[in-house]
């Protein structure tokens, strides 16, 4: 059957599952730090952002709202192909908010290039950026990140929200694909 999971599509375990929530919980911190007094819509990009934006919320002390954005990037190529498309809007106005933007992993920057731009039209009061990977070694356009939960290496990675083949996003850690998966 499709999408079983088995240890035999693991290379290695990048991130274990303390770790993340670890970190997650270091995050959420300066997260309520930095916005005392402040109400915040945190901002979810779906798919991969589902699962980091469930457990750093329940961390957060902060008035949190939250709203969901579909965009799409990949389908189900493994590269980053510079299409970006939205698949489901936001359902409430963003204006006068502080925006905090909840993503698995920033790649190419260029899916999170487009939000910012199509966001800042939309006038909130901020915007800032909250990933829990960063592939830093694959930017192709700037773009500021405010708070990055670990610099990944250059892997094809799934797990806690990142998928292969739309499966084992529900994965509790973050794993290294073996490599004869994508290239065959
Ligand atoms: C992934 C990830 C980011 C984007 C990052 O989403 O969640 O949104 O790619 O890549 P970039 O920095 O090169 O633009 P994907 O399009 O795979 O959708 P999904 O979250 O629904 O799997």
């Amino acid at each position: 059957m499709k999408g079983v999971f088995s240890m035999d599509i693991v290379e290695r375990v990048l991130i274990t599952e303390e770790e993340i929530q670890n970190r997650i919980k270091e995050l959420a911190a300066q997260i309520n730090k930095d916005y005392e007094g402040k109400e915040v819509l945190l901002l979810c990009i779906l798919k991969g952002g589902m699962m980091f934006l469930a457990d750093l919320s329940k961390h957060l002390t902060i008035p949190v709202a939250m709203d969901f954005i579909g965009i799409s990037s990949y389908g189900n190529a493994t590269q980053s192909s510079g299409v970006v498309r939205i698949t489901k809007d936001l359902e409430e106005s963003i204006e006068g908010k502080h925006v905090l933007i909840i993503e698995d992993i920033i790649d190419s920057g260029l899916t999170l290039s487009y939000l910012i731009n199509n966001l800042a039209i939309r006038k909130p009061a901020s915007i800032k950026i909250c990933t829990l990977l960063d592939k830093q070694i694959n930017r192709e356009v700037d773009i500021p990140v405010d708070y990055v939960g670990f610099t990944v290496p250059n892997e094809f990675l799934v797990g806690y929200g990142l998928d292969y083949q739309e499966f084992y996003r529900n994965i509790p850690y973050v794993f290294v694909l073996k490599p004869k998966y994508y290239t065959e």
